[in-house]
């Protein structure tokens, strides 16, 4: 059967992008308990600015976030605090100034409440009546991107060739396998992947490939109508890759392996690592960082 194209939706040009941050950031505790893992900074800034920055670099500039209990300091981020910058004004700290009044400025940002945790699929259908009916990017912030073209941009472009959903894939070592959502494909065509489907966190023996879904998405609205049909399952959580499954049997999702330096950073040592790294190339403390390193090697 010919597949519907999505035309309606696809001729637009996206704006829209699903922060989900809600969840409870258990491998990172006891740090996240009262700090939203988002808000971690890596270097000077929170992971949350360096996915909305990228969102914003790749023309996504509605953004929709999705927060629980605990995550106000998110919001706070991104509003404006007249009293720290009339003070930093007064104070004469120009470059202070200028960069707390970007944050406070640069998006236009909605905030969703999803009142229990249930999981990544959950989170982003809360932000379903915001979105509506055009396809939209789905960016999960503790994966940190860093790429001379915005990663949100890389599946973008191809979302615009092909019409449909688009999923940024990065090939992940062996052992690494059951800490990913992996992908089942076919071969590359035009640079795309045609996903057949994806399981969660497989053992390495029985994982279709070695290509991890990693943290960015763009979606044709139909995956909300199976998002709304799925079931909750273990651990009481709303799978987005269940959803993502169903929504591969009707229109194409395709993958892409993307250009880009990623870290993990929802978890401690991916976190140390991303500090380090982005550190060591700050053109502000990198070279006193180093120094201070070789102290200690
Ligand atoms: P993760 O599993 O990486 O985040 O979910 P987590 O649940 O906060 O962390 P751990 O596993 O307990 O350490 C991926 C993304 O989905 C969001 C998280 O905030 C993260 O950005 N999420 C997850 C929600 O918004 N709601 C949820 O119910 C679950």
């Amino acid at each position: 059967m010919p597949i519907e194209p999505v035309a309606k939706v696809s001729d637009k040009v996206i704006r829209k992008i699903v922060f989900p941050a809600a969840g409870m950031g258990t491998r990172f505790l006891p740090a996240t308990k009262a700090t939203p893992k988002e808000m971690l900074t890596v270097v000077d800034r929170p992971l949350i600015q360096y996915g909305v920055e990228e969102a914003l670099a790749s023309g996504m500039d509605d953004i929709i976030m999705v927060t629980g209990r605990g995550k106000r300091a998110i919001e706070d981020h991104f509003d404006i605090s007249a009293e720290l910058e009339a003070n930093l004004h007064a104070a004469g700290k120009d470059e202070l100034y200028r960069e707390v009044s970007r944050v406070a400025r640069m998006a236009s940002v909605a905030y969703v409440r999803q009142k229990v945790a249930m999981g990544l699929g959950h989170a982003v259908l809360c932000a379903a009546p915001w979105v509506g009916d055009e396809c939209f990017g789905v960016s999960l912030a503790d994966e940190l991107m860093i790429s001379d073209v915005p990663v949100m941009q890389q599946l973008r472009e191809k979302h615009e060739e092909s019409g449909f959903s688009v999923v940024a894939l990065a090939r992940v070592p062996e052992e690494d396998v059951s800490k990913y959502g992996i992908v089942d494909v076919d071969q590359e065509q035009g640079g795309l992947f045609r996903l057949h489907g994806m399981v969660e966190k497989p053992e390495a023996k029985n994982a279709p490939s070695n290509m991890a879904m990693i943290g960015r998405y763009i979606f044709t609205p139909r995956l909300f109508d199976f998002l709304k049909e799925g079931e909750i399952g273990v651990g009481g959580e709303l799978q987005l890759t269940d959803a993502m499954n169903t929504l591969a049997k009707v229109e194409p999702v395709y993958g892409l392996l993307v250009n880009a330096e990623r870290f993990d950073a929802g978890n401690p040592l991916g976190f140390l690592i991303a500090n380090a790294t982005l550190g060591l190339k700050n053109k502000k403390y990198g070279d006193l960082l180093k120094a201070a390193l070789e102290k200690l090697l």
